[in-house]
């Protein structure tokens, strides 16, 4: 579909013959993706054996999406942020306010993560530098110069034409706080992104509510995370709207309504600074506390409220503990203690056949067979 997107752009440009408009089209998906590398990474594809590749197919069309278990990651884009990166990158940033492992939380790529059966994304964008593209960002951390928020939809587009039975949800955060500009041109740019002739092909078009598998497979599913500031509120059409001033920073129960008129509700659990221990805690208390709230949250989420939307964070760090508690110690542990994936683990297991909602990871897939404890394979 997408190269016949592009296709249908060059004949005509070109009304040149066929063949030379497919070599064209495949060409010019081929230069964007590389583009989108840094942030996309490279599709290698499935083995034969892999459960989570296409796991979605498997559903029934009618499946609510709410009722749905939905591996997420945290801070998606992040997976290449090493020190050689950050190091890379310091002539355009300048020096970072903390090294590279307090923000990386993946180290697979965006189309590993599609392949392993992730089907939630939590992205922020902002500008990239020069101020006239849009890119990726955690905190201040600058994640790739010229890759572009265009190009790696781009990636998750041409990813479902692979996989027209899986649906992906996309969480897209403004990243403030980048030393960027706010302003209405950085609004028109994303609108326009949101909106325009490809994306109308590739995104839910229904506002304020989160369907069916089936009107969301092949697709893209939006999840709005900022608000138009420049741009009038009708800007906002797309997917659910779970506004930045009701998403209540480090929290560990958020209720956002999402649609008045339906009383449709997001229940979220976003405590990730531990910052309720004093300093030199450690890693197993900050690890338990945080298991705690994540529990917690996912414990609520097989209990009530089966129409509506649960997203649990187990993603976290606790920068001012000494030593600090990276996000790959949190999720991970510290070579001694268990991280709050490898507990994750058999807590989920114990309760497979519930419904958990939406749960976004560090590091996902560290920990063989939590993706699929998530989904209940
Ligand atoms: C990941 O980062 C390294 C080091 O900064 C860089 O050499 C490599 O090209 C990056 N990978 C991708 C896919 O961009
Ligand atoms: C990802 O992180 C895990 C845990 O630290 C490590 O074992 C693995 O080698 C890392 N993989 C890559 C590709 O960096
Ligand atoms: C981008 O915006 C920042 C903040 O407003 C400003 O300091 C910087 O000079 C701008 N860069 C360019 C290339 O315009
Ligand atoms: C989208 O839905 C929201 C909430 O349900 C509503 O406030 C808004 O007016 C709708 N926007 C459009 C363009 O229909
Ligand atoms: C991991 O953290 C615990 C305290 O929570 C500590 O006792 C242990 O020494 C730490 N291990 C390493 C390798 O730092
Ligand atoms: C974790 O939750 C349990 C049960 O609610 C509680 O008894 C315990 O004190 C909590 N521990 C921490 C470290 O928060
Ligand atoms: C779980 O639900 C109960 C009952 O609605 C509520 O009192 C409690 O605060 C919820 N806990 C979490 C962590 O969401």
């Amino acid at each position: 579909m997408l190269s016949l997107v592009l296709l249908s752009l060059c004949s005509v440009v070109l009304g040149a013959s066929s063949s030379n408009q497919q070599f064209l089209a495949n060409s010019a998906v081929a230069d964007i993706l590389s583009r989108g590398s840094p942030i996309l990474g490279f599709d290698n594809g499935c083995s034969s054996s892999s459960k989570t590749c296409d796991w979605m197919k498997n559903y029934p069309d009618s499946t609510l999406l709410v009722r749905m278990n939905l591996p997420g990651t945290h801070d998606s884009a992040t997976w290449n942020y090493t020190q050689a990166t950050q190091d890379s990158l310091l002539r355009y940033t300048g020096p970072e306010a903390d090294p590279a492992a307090i923000y990386q939380c993946q180290n697979k790529s965006i189309f590993d993560q599609l392949n392993g059966g992730i089907r939630v994304f939590d992205l922020r964008f902002a500008y990239n530098p020069g101020n006239d593209t849009l890119g990726f960002h955690h905190s201040q951390a600058l994640l790739a110069p010229t890759a572009t928020v265009d190009d790696v939809w781009f990636g998750f587009y041409s990813w479902l034409d692979e996989h027209p039975t899986e649906a992906v949800l996309i969480s897209l955060n403004y990243e403030s706080g980048t030393g960027t500009p706010r302003d209405l041109k950085l609004e028109q740019l994303i609108y326009n992104l949101m909106n325009n002739a490809v994306a109308q092909r590739y995104w839910v078009q229904t506002n304020g509510t989160l369907g069916t598998l089936g009107e969301a497979r092949g697709k893209l599913t939006f999840l709005q995370r900022y608000d138009y500031e420049f741009l009038p509120a009708s800007a906002t059409r797309l997917g659910i709207h779970l506004p930045p001033e009701q998403w209540l920073d480090n929290t560990p129960i958020i209720e956002i309504v999402y649609n008045q008129k339906e009383n449709l509700i997001a229940y979220i659990e976003d405590y990730y600074e531990i910052d309720g221990l004093p300093i030199g805690a450690g890693a197993a208390e900050n690890i338990q506390w945080k298991f705690n709230a994540t529990t917690a949250h996912i414990e609520n989420a097989t209990m009530y409220n089966r129409d509506s939307l649960y997203i649990s964070f187990a993603s976290s760090e606790h920068d001012a503990d000494v030593p600090a508690e990276t996000p790959e110690i949190m999720a991970l542990g510290n070579g001694t203690v268990p991280g709050v994936n490898q507990k994750l683990l058999p807590w989920l297991q114990e309760r497979k056949g519930k419904r958990f909602g939406v749960i976004m990871l560090d590091f996902f897939d560290v920990v063989p067979g939590l993706v699929e404890a998530v989904i209940g394979l």
